[in-house]
C-alpha cells in the first residue's frame, strides 16, 4: 500500500494559474476573435541579450568537442559564476560574502520551496499576507499546519498582513518565529521595503533569534539607489540572514533557469541539544545530496549576464519592463485606479472596482464609502470580458489580497498601449 503524503490535500485545489488558465481558454473559446492581453502570470516576453546568446553558443561548442566536453560540474556552481556573482553583487558594492556561501541553482522556485527542509517540522513560520504563495505551500506540503480554516488561513502561521496603511509592508510581529519569509521588491504587490524597514527585520531577527528567508528576486527593479537591494546591506543581516536571487527577471531567465542563494556561514539554527548548527552546513548537505548542479551552458550564460555587453543589454531590458510599469501606472490611474508599486517592481498591485465608468458611478445614488469596490475574482472577470485583458486576482495571494488585482509589465509595448487604451475605454 503506498500510502501518500495527507498535507498536499490541505493544499488549495487549484493552483491560481491553472485557474486563469481554465477561465480564459473558456472565454476564448466563446469568443473566438477575442485579442487576449495577458498581464497575469510574471513572465518575461523579450528574448535573451545577444551577450547571453553568444556565451551559451560557445558553451554548447565546447559540449561537443572531446577536450572541453563537461560531465557533472560542482553542486555549488562553476567557480567563473560564483566569482561573478560575488564581485559583481556583494563585493564591488561594499558587502562581505565568501565564495562558498553562493549556492547556484537551477531557480528560486524551488530554492524559496526546498529551504524549509531545514527547518524543524514544528517550527514557527511567518509570512506576509499577500505572499508569493510558494512559501506557504511548501510548508504545507511539509506538514507544517494543519487544514486552512475559513478565513483561508492555516492555523500556526504567523501572517503579516500588508495594507495600504502600511504600504503592503508589514511590521515585524510581536511574538518570535523561527523562520520570516520576505520578499523586496514584493510580488505580488510591486512595493519596495526601506533601509529603515529592513533593519527593523534584522533587529527583530537578532532580538528572537529568529531567521530571515529576503527574497530578492526583483532587485534589479530597484530604481532608486538609496533603497536596499540586499537584506546584507542592513548591518547585522550576515547573522539572521539567507537570500534568494534569481536570473529569471533581471536576465530573461524564466525559461533558461539559473539562481542562487547566499548563506554566510554565520547564521545558525537551534538544535534539539540547544546547541547551534550553522544553516550553512545543513544547506550544503541538502544541496549536495539533492541536487547536481545547473547546466554549465546555463552558468555561461548566466557569467555573460555580468559582462559589459551583458550588463548594459540586460539593463536596457529592465528599463523596457519598467517604461512599461510606469505607462501602465499612468494609464490606471487617468483611468480613476487606485494604483500601487510599478515604481521598482514589474507589478502593478490595483484595488478591484466594478466595471462602471466614473460618469456612470457619478449616476448613483449616494456612494458609499467602498462604493464600486469589487473582489478580485468579479474583477478578473470584468476585466476579461470587457476589455479582454488577463491579470491576476489578488486573492490568490492570500485573504489580505482580496479586493485587489495585479498586472505584470512583462509584456510588449504595443499590448501595453492596447491594454491602456481598452482599460480607458472601459473604466475611465
Ligand atoms: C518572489 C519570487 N520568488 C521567486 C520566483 C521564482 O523565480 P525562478 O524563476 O528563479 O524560479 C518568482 C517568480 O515569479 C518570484 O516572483
Amino acid at each position: 500500500m503506498a500510502r501518500i503524503n495527507e498535507h498536499y490535500a490541505k493544499l488549495p485545489a487549484s493552483y491560481l494559474f491553472p485557474e486563469i488558465g481554465r477561465r480564459v481558454r473558456a472565454f476564448q473559446a466563446a469568443n473566438a476573435d477575442a485579442k487576449v492581453i495577458r498581464l497575469g502570470i510574471g513572465d518575461v516576453t523579450e528574448p535573451l541579450a545577444p551577450a547571453i546568446i553568444t556565451a551559451m553558443h560557445a558553451a554548447v561548442d565546447e559540449m561537443g568537442a572531446r577536450e572541453t566536453f563537461r560531465g557533472y560540474g560542482p553542486e555549488q556552481g562553476y567557480d567563473f559564476l560564483v566569482e561573478a556573482i560575488r564581485v559583481h553583487d556583494f563585493t564591488s558594492r561594499g558587502l562581505q560574502v565568501d565564495a562558498d556561501e553562493i549556492f547556484v541553482s537551477d531557480g528560486s522556485k524551488c530554492d524559496s520551496g526546498n529551504i524549509q527542509e531545514i527547518f524543524a517540522l514544528g517550527a514557527r513560520i511567518a509570512v506576509t499576507d499577500p505572499v508569493y504563495p510558494v512559501y506557504v505551500d511548501s510548508n504545507v506540503m511539509a506538514g507544517r499546519t494543519d487544514a486552512v480554516g475559513p478565513d483561508g488561513r492555516y492555523p500556526g502561521f504567523t501572517y503579516l498582513v500588508g495594507t495600504e496603511q502600511n504600504g503592503f509592508q508589514p511590521a515585524p510581529p510581536a511574538e518570535p518565529a523561527d523562520f520570516v519569509y520576505l520578499c523586496s521588491p514584493n510580488n505580488p504587490t510591486g512595493t519596495v521595503a526601506t533601509r529603515e524597514q529592513l533593519t527593523n527585520w534584522v533587529h527583530w531577527a537578532k532580538r528572537t533569534d529568529s531567521v530571515i528567508l529576503f527574497d530578492a528576486a526583483y532587485e534589479s527593479y530597484i530604481a532608486d539607489d538609496t533603497l536596499p537591494r540586499s537584506i546584507f546591506e542592513i548591518p547585522g543581516a550576515r547573522d539572521v540572514a539567507i537570500e534568494l536571487r534569481s536570473f529569471s527577471k533581471r536576465a530573461g531567465f524564466t525559461g533558461v533557469r539559473c539562481a542562487f542563494m547566499v548563506i554566510p556561514k554565520t547564521v545558525m539554527g537551534t538544535a534539539p541539544d540547544g546547541s547551534r548548527v550553522a544553516l550553512h552546513k545543513l544547506w550544503s548537505r541538502r544541496h549536495s545530496t539533492k541536487f547536481n548542479g545547473a547546466s554549465y551552458i546555463v552558468q555561461r550564460g548566466a557569467a555573460a549576464a555580468y559582462s559589459a555587453d551583458g550588463l548594459a543589454q540586460t539593463r536596457a531590458q529592465i528599463a523596457f519592463y519598467m517604461e512599461n510599469a510606469k505607462l501602465l501606472r499612468e494609464g490606471l490611474t487617468a483611468a480613476g485606479f487606485t494604483v500601487f508599486g510599478g515604481v521598482h517592481a514589474p507589478y502593478i498591485w490595483i484595488r478591484a472596482r466594478d466595471g462602471s465608468s466614473a460618469a456612470e458611478r457619478g449616476r448613483e445614488a449616494e456612494p458609499k464609502g467602498e462604493a464600486g469596490r469589487s473582489t478580485s475574482w468579479d474583477f478578473f472577470d470584468r476585466l476579461l470580458t470587457s476589455a479582454q485583458i488577463v491579470g491576476t486576482p489578488g486573492s490568490g495571494f492570500g485573504p489580505a489580497g482580496e479586493g485587489y488585482f495585479r498586472l505584470s509589465a512583462f509584456n510588449s509595448r504595443a499590448n501595453i498601449e492596447e491594454a491602456i487604451s481598452r482599460i480607458r475605454r472601459v473604466f475611465a
